[in-house]
């Protein structure tokens, strides 16, 4: 971050505030408005459209050229080429790593994936049709119990301590919350399977009969992993970076960070939009126009999932890739003619020649077609967005971590307050005897 010799003048009552124009390395130039508060102004942003909450070093998206970077490595070249325990590595540490310390983080992260007994018990508190996210919430918070004391998050090598246990504890405890759904054993992880291919034992396989992936799923697994490993300040990031702010326990933000994700504008969207296509039901015009129209109807609050972005306005880059590997899956799986796909293709292919998304820029996001390979694959609908918290996990800890490895002052936004002005406690009231 760099401070330009370019400077903004603010002209209020008469006086001339100096506002200095800082610059990234890609991006708008920001405006650094730290100084006003003191002067008693404060900005005025909901949704927080034009704040720039931090400095960071992870991921850089351009909305408009549909562009998306971790550490300067474009999203494509890494879904096609890298691994999602290769791209945590890059977000969290900022270099790809070399082959030995690959293996050496693999290995760490392999022989995290064990919980603790006495976290297995948790689960039993929880009713069995509880939703899979509420659970998430409960258990990821709780490891906090179980690490806290012997971490110090002021030393970066604790900080990646707690890294690697998030990450290699999250496939466990998400395949433990679906086991558990079903009332089949948890089952443990195996030390010789890979990260993705160990979450697919976890989840699918039983004492009885071994789990045996096919590649191509492993991959689309693991690419859908990747494609959703770090959105840089979205809604659960700038979470887990509040109240990463106040010092708590990396585990109990990321359990914040859960919480925040799981809401259908954001991570909870892939689920919406397999619950939207089972409600369009059967794959008619009649019905597909329907749901079109109720999407632009102002007076009915039913939007299009899987459309429309905050950030990207053109396209989401994440969506192209993901739209290629779910053909790929279905074709693997001989599922290419899954009525729910035609479903998707054709509402895609109306919307976007419909005036109402042309005009206001809305396309489908990632989570449009990544519903339909966690289908595919076997993953319940309700357990799609914890695979998405899995992923984010990935993200949620880089900007933990670069949050903490740095000075840092507590998150604290300010208001425009509307309320009544001060008034005076009535003289009788209901509590006088
Ligand atoms: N269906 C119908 N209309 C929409 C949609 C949609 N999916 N998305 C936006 N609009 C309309 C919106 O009503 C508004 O219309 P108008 O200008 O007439 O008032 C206009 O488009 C601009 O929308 P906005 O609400 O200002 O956009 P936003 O940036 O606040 O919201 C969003 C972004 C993702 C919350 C929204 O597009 C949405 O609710 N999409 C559906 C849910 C979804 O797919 N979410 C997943 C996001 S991707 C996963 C992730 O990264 O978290």
């Amino acid at each position: 971050m760099s401070s330009n010799k370019k400077q903004a003048v603010l002209h209020i009552d008469g006086q001339a505030i100096e506002l200095p124009i800082l610059s990234g390395t890609l991006g708008p130039d920001v405006l650094d408005v730290r100084q006003l508060s003191a002067q008693g102004l404060l900005t005025y942003d909901p949704g927080f459209m034009s704040t720039a909450s931090c400095a960071s070093a992870i991921t850089y998206i351009d909305g408009t050229q549909g562009i998306l970077l971790h550490r300067g490595y474009p999203i494509n070249e890494l879904a096609q080429r890298s691994s999602f325990l290769e791209l945590s590595y890059l977000l969290f540490h900022g270099e790809l790593p070399t082959p030995s310390q690959y293996a050496e983080f693999m290995s760490k992260v392999q022989a995290e994936m064990l919980v603790h007994e006495q976290l297995v018990r948790f689960f039993t508190g929880f009713r069995r049709d509880a939703h899979p996210m509420a659970v998430m919430c409960g258990v990821i918070g709780g490891l906090s119990a179980f690490y806290h004391d012997m971490l110090d998050f002021a030393e970066s090598r604790d900080r990646e301590e707690a890294a690697v246990q998030l990450l290699a504890k999250m496939p466990t405890l998400a395949a433990m919350c679906y086991k558990y759904s079903i009332g089949q054993p948890f089952m443990y992880p195996r030390y010789e399977l890979g990260y993705t291919e160990n979450f697919l034992h976890m989840m699918f396989a039983t004492p009885c009969a071994p789990y045996v992936p096919n590649p191509v799923v492993v991959r689309a697994l693991d690419r859908i992993l990747m494609l959703h490993a770090d959105h840089e300040q979205n809604a659960s990031t700038s979470t887990v970076r509040l109240a990463g702010s106040t010092g708590a326990s990396p585990f109990a933000c990321v359990s914040a960070g859960i919480a925040a994700l799981w809401g259908s504008a954001h991570g909870g969207a892939n689920e919406a939009v397999l619950n939207m296509l089972d409600d369009i039901g059967e794959n008619s015009e009649e019905n597909i126009q329907r749901y079109i129209e109720r999407a632009k109807d102002k007076n009915d609050p039913f939007r299009l999932m899987g459309f429309g972005h905050r950030v990207y306005r053109n396209f989401d880059p994440r969506a192209k890739v993901m739209k290629e590997s779910c053909d790929e899956v279905l074709d693997a799986l001989g599922m290419a003619n899954d009525p729910k796909l035609q479903i998707a293709r054709r509402l895609e292919e109306v919307a976007l020649q419909d005036p109402y998304f042309i005009e206001r820029k809305l396309y489908p996001n990632v989570d449009f077609y990544s519903g339909l390979i966690l289908r595919a694959i076997g993953i319940p609908t309700n357990m799609f967005t914890v695979m998405f918290a899995l992923a984010r996990t990935a993200g949620w800890i880089s900007h933990w971590n670069e949050m903490a490895g740095h000075p840092h002052r507590i998150g604290r936004p300010r208001q425009l307050y509307v309320g009544p002005t001060e008034r005076h406690y009535p003289a009788h009231t209901p509590n006088d005897q």
